[in-house]
């Protein structure tokens, strides 16, 4: 989540991050949604495609009990490549001609369907066998495979999913390793025309521990963009390379809804600093220094439900909220086992919803400090992560209900920490099951901030007008900065 870094930077330059332009555009369908701004950074290449000729052996015919099955089968792939690869209105035009051959369609589908895509494959298969399929094909990867790419999956019409075989849940999932040298991005699915795409029951290692960090790499995943109703479905994806393991990017015209984020095991993602020089890169005393943080689940994509999810040892905000307007999170457990973690559900930031949270919904999740540090558990207000004090920099809305914050050996800076955010409601939330511990960081600006003893619930009364608040807020005027709490000397 960038939030952090350029309101730092702003503030003493401590953090420099290249601003977020996005230099590229085409008329492709794999261009047609524009992340800015939330980040955008490196935008993978266009997919590039088997020849027809060579998909017909890597499908299973079997099940396809017509005659001239292949024949048949191959028909209908030709009339798809016959159209060039760029755009929406030539690709719904395909659609309704397939619509029309509904069985050959069908065939095709069937073909793809009965055949696991296994070791050995890699992503220009997978993102072939969509294009030639089109629209409601499914591919499946067969269980325990592991499947190295170098370049990122592309769905390429709507309703076509992406799953494990049989769909289980544990280990058997098949594995999707990135291993390309610059690559960040496995799966793309924020294509023109994505309605409905999913992608469930997989896994996804990110391989940061094996490759490193890319400094502006995107998401692990990329998807939403101009696109209804996509779908996250129990997919355990760790170690992006890139600043997030999933983005919901909001489209061009915020045009993203309804995506569904549910039942997914996220992270380690990212590193944070483990000195006390939190946001300072030199003189870190450390293992890490500043600027590696990266998001479990980044959610820019309106009216959108995040639950049932577990993230682990995400390092910036677990599940952030891009104000995403009318989004439910509920049924989450965050927790920070080895990480440290800066924010738990973040309600930080101003764009791309110019400050609205209305309608957003936090509840019934449980924030867990089981081994390590978490800054802020629920972090709302842009002057939570930074100083923009203007009343045209507030965000505003949004209802924080019934979450629990628990800590084994782990503890928080705050529970609740709200600064710079206009008409919320914040009731019955329970951090009776916390602990609190943090010093100042020497790398911040707490001399001039001195910011408030760690506990649960701490607000600004001149920066966060209109709210409902539960009972045990403490007051404080001029708190900013929260994030500038770090850990305990000895931890
Ligand atoms: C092809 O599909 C049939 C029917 O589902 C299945 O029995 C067979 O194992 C498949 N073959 C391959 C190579 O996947
Ligand atoms: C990806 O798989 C296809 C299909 O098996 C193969 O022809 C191609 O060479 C592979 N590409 C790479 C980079 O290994
Ligand atoms: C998948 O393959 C890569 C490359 O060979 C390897 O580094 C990785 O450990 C494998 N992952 C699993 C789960 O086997
Ligand atoms: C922010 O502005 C308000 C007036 O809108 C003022 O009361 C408050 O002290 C300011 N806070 C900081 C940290 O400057």
């Amino acid at each position: 989540m960038l939030f952090v870094s350029s309101s730092i930077a702003a503030l003493g330059s401590l953090i420099a991050f290249a601003t977020f332009a996005n230099a590229q555009s085409s008329t492709s369908p794999f261009y047609a949604a524009n992340p800015a701004p939330t980040p955008a950074f490196l935008r993978p290449g266009q997919p590039d495609f088997l020849p027809l000729e060579h998909i017909y052996s890597l499908i299973n015919y079997s099940t396809v009990a017509t005659r001239d099955l292949a024949g048949e089968v191959g028909q209908d792939m030709i009339r798809r490549t016959k159209v060039e690869f760029g755009g929406v209105e030539e690709r719904s035009e395909l659609e309704e001609r397939s619509k029309k051959s509904k069985n050959r369609k069908t065939r095709v589908q069937l073909a793809i369907a009965a055949t696991c895509v296994d070791t050995g494959a890699n992503d220009t298969h997978i993102s072939s066998l969509f294009f030639y399929g089109g629209v409601g094909t499914t591919v499946y990867l067969c269980p325990n495979a592991n499947i190295t790419i170098t370049a990122p999956i592309f769905f390429s019409a709507a309703s076509q999913t992406l799953a494990t075989q049989g769909y289980p849940t544990d280990n058997s999932r098949a594995m999707i390793t990135v291993t390309g040298a610059s690559q960040s991005v496995a799966i793309f699915g924020a294509v023109g025309g994505g309605n409905n795409i999913a992608v469930r029951n997989v896994q996804i290692d990110g391989n940061r521990e094996g490759l490193g960090l890319i400094v502006g790499g995107q998401a692990l995943m990329e998807m939403g963009g101009d696109n209804t109703g996509q779908v996250i479905d129990s997919v355990h994806a760790f170690e992006p390379r890139g600043w997030s393991c999933l983005h919901a990017i909001e489209g061009t015209n915020l045009d993203c809804s309804g995506m569904k984020i549910t039942n997914n095991e996220i992270g380690p993602s990212g590193h944070a600093p483990s000195g006390t020089l939190q946001f300072r890169r030199r003189d870190n005393t450390g293992s890490y220094a500043a600027g590696q943080w990266a998001d479990g689940i980044s959610v820019a994509c309106k009216g959108s439900t995040i639950t049932g999810n577990v993230v682990t040892d995400a390092t910036d905000g677990a599940i952030v909220l891009f104000g995403a307007p009318g989004t439910l999170v509920s049924g989450n457990t965050i927790q920070s086992v080895n990480r440290q973690l800066l924010g738990g559900v973040n309600m930080v930031d101003w764009a791309p919803f110019s400050g609205s949270f209305e309608g957003t919904v936090v509840t019934g999740n449980t924030i867990w400090a089981r081994g390590n540090f978490i800054k802020v558990g629920i972090p709302m207000g842009g002057m939570v992560w930074g100083v923009d004090n203007r009343t045209a920099s507030r965000t505003f809305g949004g209802t924080v209900t019934g979450n629990t914050f628990l800590a084994d050996t782990g503890y928080f800076g705050y529970a609740i920490g709200s600064t710079g955010h206009a008409n919320a409601v914040v009731e019955g939330n329970d951090a009776t099951g916390a602990k609190f511990g943090g010093v100042d960081s020497p790398a911040c600006f707490t001399q001039q901030f001195p910011l408030p003893t760690p506990q649960a619930f701490v607000r600004d009364p001149n920066t966060t007008p209109g709210s409902t608040w539960q009972d045990g807020f403490y007051s404080l005027a001029t708190l900013v900065l929260l994030i500038c709490k770090g850990p305990n000397p000895a931890s």
